[in-house]
């Protein structure tokens, strides 16, 4: 599959940057004087939260973990946690940070999870949105851009896991990928 199933930039990686720094700053001041805990979500958050943390000027917690919904094109609907949070974040100020919100069936579901180990709060931090996809509603606090129903790729977001070092966002072709088979 070469890079012809791939537009120009949806949003350019300077777009992006401003947007992680802007983020930064909000959460910096958000959680002004607390020691909060970003738990990012494998494997499409990965570049977002190590640019996101860089950018808060605050002492923090960071950890991984990794749920999955997707093959290929589609959500299956069941979300499995492949990779459950290791550290207890009960009375802890968390954020989880997120590569995109589509349905809102991943997070809802690993809200639920961290939620059941009663931390002192619990927010979402997604650098895109793709509101017009909503299937279950999710309470998102810090959300980078909004985007349209198009499948993106690039800044940790993969096509059958290509892609994610691009550093800009980019929408597929579908017909292009069909078309390549
Ligand atoms: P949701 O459960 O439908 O909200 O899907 C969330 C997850 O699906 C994200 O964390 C991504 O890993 C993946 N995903 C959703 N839309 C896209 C897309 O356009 N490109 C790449 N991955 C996507």
């Amino acid at each position: 599959m070469g890079n012809d199933s791939i537009s120009k930039a949806l949003i350019t990686a300077e777009d992006i940057q401003v947007k992680v720094r802007q983020i930064g700053d909000q959460i910096s001041r958000d959680y002004a004087g607390m020691h909060p805990v970003l738990v990012g979500v494998l494997n499409g958050a990965l570049i977002f939260m190590a640019d996101l943390m860089r950018e808060i000027d605050l002492p923090l917690e960071a950890y991984m973990m990794a749920a999955s919904s997707y093959d290929g094109y589609e959500s299956t609907g069941t979300v499995e946690i492949i990779k459950p949070l290791e550290a207890s974040i009960t009375g802890r100020h968390v954020i989880l940070v997120e590569d995109i919100v589509d349905t809102g069936i991943t997070l809802d579901s690993l809200l639920e999870s961290l939620q059941s180990e009663g931390p002192a709060s619990l927010e979402i931090c997604a650098l895109l949105d793709k509101k017009s996809r909503r299937q279950v509603e999710v309470p998102i606090k810090y959300v980078g851009f909004e985007i349209p129903d198009e499948f993106v790729v690039g800044y940790g977001l993969d096509y059958n896991q290509q892609y994610r070092n691009l550093p800009y966002v980019a929408s597929m072709n579908a017909a292009a990928v069909n078309a390549a088979g």
